[in-house]
């Protein structure tokens, strides 16, 4: 089993980032700016925030921190966020999901223009990820691709299943797997025999929200599989996979934490960066 490492992954990539950043500044004699709104007080939002926040300064991305409170109305937060679009220090707008169950998500997320969409969520990009024509890709998947490109994981040909179907996720996970060539199926809470689906797998992707969902039973023998969930187990943090249970069976795995969690920052970082570039 070799453990996929996207700490040390992600960390390479800002490197990177850093430097694209400051040639940016120099250039344009501005920073490259993302904001983020936060509306309601989500305790895992409110983390991952904060940590996309960090990953902005280290960077040297300006980060402006929006915080809405939790009854905060539909047209408040469509203001706010027409506001950062309108702003030419703003290159990204990044709206942190899930919103209070009140306010309609798809009317807020349609204020953000296609141009300044770095989460990869809007129609137009949507669409274009669809279409095989890639704009911005929604920063989880993207970053999954990000790792099985560098540890050389080939894909062309491959079986590839995903479990789960969010807009967030399982999607464009999909749309990116189909274009890179495997063969792919998306499985999800209505699934029939889940464990049959999963053991076709040569790259197993799991996104689901739920602890220990995979279990060895489940994995064939030399497989990669890609653990994409944030559960917390009694405070601890864990993933949807059960490491301990599959870890011995696998060619490659991601841990959670150090998985797929830190590429997810640093491709909203990259979008960000090619964002700004686009708009200059
Ligand atoms: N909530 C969970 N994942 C994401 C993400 O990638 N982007 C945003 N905006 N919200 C999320």
């Amino acid at each position: 089993m070799k453990l996929i490492d996207g700490k040390q992954t992600a960390a390479d990539i800002r490197a990177g980032l850093k430097a694209r950043a400051a040639a940016f500044s120099c250039k344009y004699g501005l920073p490259v700016g993302l904001a983020v709104v936060l509306i309601g007080d989500d305790p895992a939002s409110a983390v991952y925030v904060r940590n996309k926040i960090k990953a902005c300064e280290e960077v040297g991305i300006r980060s402006f921190a929006h915080i809405l409170p939790a009854d905060a109305t539909q047209e408040t937060a469509e203001n706010e966020v027409r506001r950062l679009a309108e702003d030419a220090s703003v290159h990204g707008i990044l709206v942190q999901l899930p919103l209070p169950a009140h306010l309609a998500a798809s009317r807020i997320l349609a204020r953000i223009p296609a141009a300044k969409d770095v989460d990869g969520f809007s129609v137009e990009n949507v669409g274009l990820l669809a279409k095989g024509e890639r704009g911005t890709v929604a920063c989880t998947p993207l970053g999954v691709m990000e790792l099985l490109r560098r540890y050389r994981i080939p894909t062309a040909g491959k079986r590839a299943v995903v479990i789960g179907r969010s807009n967030t996720v399982g999607k464009p996970m999909a749309m990116l797997l189909i274009g890179a060539d495997a063969t792919v199926t998306v499985c999800h809470s209505k699934t029939q025999d889940l464990a049959a689906v999963c053991r076709q797998a040569d790259i197993l992707v799991a996104a689901v929200g739920r602890p220990k969902t995979v279990t060895a039973d489940m994995v064939k023998e030399g497989a990669v599989v890609i653990d994409v969930g944030i559960n917390r187990d009694g405070g601890k943090l864990c993933g949807d996979v059960d490491f301990e249970g599959v870890k011995d069976k696998v060619s490659y795995i991601t841990p959670v934490p150090g998985g797929v969690g830190p590429m997810t920052v640093a491709m909203l970082l990259q979008n960000t960066l090619d964002a700004a570039e686009r708009q200059v």
